[in-house]
């Protein structure tokens, strides 16, 4: 059989299981009701804004988002699809994004809390920044940049933060320089950060000396030394490393610090205080930031952001999806090293000049109180959060909410599938049956949401994103390209057919894997200059029932989704290769009660060699090499994988197997026998383990038994 048949039989077997699965699992949650209260207050309750948003008024309906900013000259072509799919929005635009996050809001709201910052230690005070001070700390970040570091436009610089005010004010102030940024998650270890200086050549480092996560004051600055060796590997050279301190006239690490090359901010400050820098008027189209993201080869993708699509995307999503009001005190817990962060803590609420929360820390330090406490202490009116979240918070503190005197009105849920009972938690207990919910569905290329509720205009059903959002029309597709009939309940992959603000440019310094991953799947005439030949291929599967509602099924590439966190299987393998005795790694998913999933790695060792303390090395291997966060929760050294004929490891196989389901039909693969061993070896050391099985709902089901492309 060919690698083509075995695709197909594959695909064809996937397909007739997750069918199967969802029949025996699937069931309609019912409706729940925005309150009238919500309602009477909310930014979109006028049902005309879906007639407004309709198919027949695309694009020039985004010209409702794009208004809500400020622009220096105002754009002459809503969306130019002339270099189909590389979408323009708002050509001849000029604007900057840091004065639209601070300047104009000044005005008006000089002296109120722009950023208010809650330090881990619970004896530390917050901080609050208020506009004027957030304005004042921009320039002066960015005199420093242009001055110290001799930054120009359209260079990028790397940062590698915590949750602190610093970010934040540093990613506002390379905006005001038309500095691209690139935030790498601060959770991750210093060679996944040097890979994406190498990839983005950056040669200005910002990071920080220490932060604390769960108790303790972390070394950080150890990172950036890991950082820049590994992009000297790659022949990048990084010149200066900003070093924030965490605790004034402290230093948290045991890292030297470089003469020459590594600078404390605050022994360089001195010189630009008070310095004020002229926002640099940019072109709509000019890249805005990097956020790298994890996909289908080993090499993460720097998604390209631009500067006014994506602002004004954000900004109309977060009024009338997050429901923003300038009076409200708004928290997302997310990080702002993942897109979230970047679109719904800094750009979107700071560009409707609200008040937007930071927290530092761990939600479960010191107790599982502590989100409720903070929510209490700022009257926070509006939190957004994820699953994994809920899922922790629900089951080390089920009865603490009720314990504090906060009232959300509105919450959101972001990142990952959330299970009809965790949803109902969080709407009872967490909302006190108060608030709004939306679940929104988006990625890090989206820019912003894709599928939610509108939240005072469609009731929300558990389990289910809602409709997608205004001015976004999905279609479901087929392997083959033909639609899944809308409103059918079948599984199928999600595209969107049109082209939106906030989507990315490009992968950066990739423009074909860009048409390749996102577009080539579906497009028929790739010379075609209309949108509509050109279906964004989302990479998730869904299936839309009758009320045109959008269930996410999750990924159908090889990525796998911890505590809402893109990992792929490529970097994972790849890091468990460059151990030594290591012949041949395969990544799976196993469905976590808490993360959603977490990563189990299958290992073949080299011929002749010894396997002991193998399993501990690819764990310690996988940390330094990615993170933390992607430490598997199990490595199994086997004797040998299950393949195709081709020779392609059948990761859906050991995924059936890690998770103690049905491995489906195997009589395509050439060493059926080895199944039987592993699942024997893999299933009693589970069970000696104490993991047991338990029933996959029918979205659990789906992201194993369609896990994977192979090879
Ligand atoms: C998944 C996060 C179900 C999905 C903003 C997507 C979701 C990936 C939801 C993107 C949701 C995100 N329901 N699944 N509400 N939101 N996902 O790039 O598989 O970190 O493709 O962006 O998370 O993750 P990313």
């Amino acid at each position: 059989m060919s690698r083509k048949d075995d695709k197909e039989a594959d695909a064809f077997e996937s397909d007739q299981a997750s069918e199967a699965q969802i029949a025996v699992h699937w069931r309609e949650e019912g409706y729940y009701s925005p309150s009238a209260k919500f309602i009477g207050q909310a930014n979109a309750s006028d049902p005309s804004i879906n007639e407004r948003f309709s198919e027949k008024n695309f694009p020039e309906c985004f010209k409702e988002y794009a208004d809500l900013l400020t622009w220096d000259k105002y754009w002459h072509t809503t969306l130019d699809t002339s270099n189909a799919p590389f979408w323009k929005w708002f050509v001849g635009g000029r604007l900057n994004a840091s004065y639209n996050c601070v300047d104009r809001h000044l005005a008006t709201d000089r002296n109120k809390a722009a950023i208010i910052w809650v330090p881990e230690p619970e004896d530390e005070d917050t901080e609050v920044l208020t506009y004027q001070e957030l304005y004042v700390r921009v320039n002066e970040f960015a005199a420093l940049l242009k001055g110290f570091c001799g930054v120009e436009i359209g260079d990028v610089a790397t940062f590698h933060m915590p949750m602190v005010p610093d970010l934040p004010i540093a990613m506002l102030a390379c905006a005001r320089l038309g500095v691209i940024h690139s935030q790498v998650f601060g959770g991750f270890s210093g060679s996944a950060c040097g890979g994406r200086i190498a990839d983005s050549k950056s040669k200005i480092l910002v990071t920080i000396d220490g932060y604390y996560r769960n108790g303790e004051l972390q070394d950080h600055k150890v990172k950036a030394d890991e950082a820049i060796a590994r992009a000297l590997e790659e022949g990048v050279t990084v010149e200066k490393v900003l070093v924030f301190r965490r605790n004034p006239g402290e230093y948290a690490s045991k890292s030297p610090m470089v003469p020459g090359r590594d600078f404390f901010v605050d022994e360089i400050m001195p010189d630009y205080k008070g310095k004020l820098v002229d926002p640099v008027s940019m072109p709509a189209e000019a890249p805005l930031f990097i956020m790298y993201s994890s996909g289908t080869t080993g090499k993460p993708k720097g998604c390209q952001h631009s500067t006014g699509g994506y602002l004004a995307y954000v900004t109309g999503t977060s009024k009338y999806y997050q429901d923003i009001h300038p009076e409200d005190t708004y928290w997302c817990a997310a990080d702002i090293g993942w897109i979230t962060g970047h679109s719904y803590i800094v750009y979107g609420p700071l560009a409707l000049g609200t008040t937007t929360v930071m927290y530092e820390g761990v939600p479960t330090y010191p107790d599982a109180g502590r989100m409720w406490r903070i929510a209490e202490r700022l009257g926070v009116t509006t939190f957004h959060t994820a699953p994994t979240t809920i899922r922790t918070l629900r089951k080390l503190g089920p009865d603490e909410p009720a314990k504090y005197n906060y009232h959300f009105k509105h919450m959101t849920t972001v990142g990952e599938p959330i299970e009809p009972e965790v949803w109902r938690w969080y709407y009872d207990v967490v909302g006190k049956g108060e608030a709004v919910i939306v679940d929104t569905w988006w990625q890090t290329e989206n820019g912003g949401f894709l599928g939610s509720t509108l939240p005072a205009l469609n009731p929300m059903k558990p389990g289910s994103c809602g409709p997608a959002v205004i001015g976004i029309f999905p279609k479901i597709l087929d392997e083959n390209g033909d639609e899944v009939i809308a409103g059918s309940g079948r599984a199928g992959n999600i595209c969107i057919r049109n082209p939106w603000p906030g989507i990315f440019q490009t992968i950066w310094g990739d423009p074909d894997r860009f048409v390749k991953t996102y577009y080539e799947k579906y497009n028929r005439d790739p010379k075609s200059t209309d949108w509509h030949d050109w279906p964004y291929f989302a990479n998730d599967g869904a299936m839309q029932a009758a009320d045109g509602y959008y269930r996410i099924l999750g990924r159908v590439d090889d990525v796998i989704n911890v505590s809402g966190h893109r990992l792929g299987t490529k970097e994972l393998e790849s890091a468990a290769l460059m151990v030594d005795e290591v012949a041949e790694a395969a990544a799976v998913p196993v469905v976590d009660e808490v993360r959603g999933h977490a990563v189990e790695i299958y290992i073949a060792v080299k011929p002749g060699v010894n396997a002991e303390g193998v399993a501990d090395k690819v764990s310690r291997m996988i940390e330094s090499e990615i993170g933390k966060i992607a430490r598997p929760k199990n490595v199994w050294i086997v004797a040998d994988m299950p393949k195709t004929r081709s020779g392609k490891i059948m990761r859906r196989v050991i995924a059936s197997i890690s998770n103690f389901t049905d491995v489906g039909d195997i009589t395509t693969l050439a060493n059926p026998d080895v199944v039987t061993d592993i699942r024997h070896f893999v299933e009693s050391e589970k069970v000696a383990r104490g993991e047991q099985p338990r029933d996959l709902s029918a979205a659990e089901m789906e992201s194993i038994v369609n896990f994977g492309s192979e090879g």
